[in-house]
């Protein structure tokens, strides 16, 4: 099953609809609740990672009874110093961004944690590409359910 998501940036009243429909998706096909709130965590902070820093994205979502691949690509001014972007506390969030209640500096660190694989790449000036993945493995299904996913 394959989503697709545009993501605005700049619209924080708007951040997070993909990520809490991609959640609401997660939980109709009975994934493990520990395993749904990995990937929302590292989904919303995807997300508004778009929304802060960048100008526009997509989101798309490849889910299979594997697990979850998610790209999010945006055009924005990208990331310098990948690897300090990836420290924790490291952030460069404007004002408005950090008066948004944005800015810790704990997005990246958080996905990484959260997802099983995690690439990102950037062109300075062009724009960011995040690739998650997240395996559902043999306990995927909810143990309360005992339903097979997919249930299509
Ligand atoms: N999509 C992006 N485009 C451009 N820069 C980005 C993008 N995502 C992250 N960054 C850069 O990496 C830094 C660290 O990102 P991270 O998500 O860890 O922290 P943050 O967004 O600043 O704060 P927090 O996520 O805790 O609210 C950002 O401050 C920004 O400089
Ligand atoms: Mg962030």
């Amino acid at each position: 099953m394959k989503m697709h998501y545009d993501i605005e940036g700049g619209n924080f009243s708007a951040a997070g609809r993909a990520s809490s429909e991609i959640k609401k998706t997660l939980k109709q096909f009975n994934i493990a609740p520990a395993l749904v709130r990995r990937i929302a965590i590292a989904l919303y902070e995807a997300e508004v990672n778009v929304v802060a820093h960048a100008w526009k994205g997509t989101m798309n979502v490849d889910l299979t009874p594997e697990g979850i691949n998610v790209v999010v690509e945006d055009e924005g001014p990208g990331i310098e110093d990948i690897g300090k972007a990836m420290e924790e506390g490291f952030s460069t969030a404007s004002d408005r961004v950090r008066q948004m209640g944005f800015g810790a500096g704990m997005g990246l660190p958080n996905i990484r944690k959260n997802c099983d694989e995690m690439y990102l790449s950037s062109t300075p000036g062009v724009g960011t590409r995040l690739e998650i993945k997240v395996y559902f493995g043999a306990s995927s299904v909810c143990e309360s359910c005992h339903r097979n996913f997919p249930a299509e």
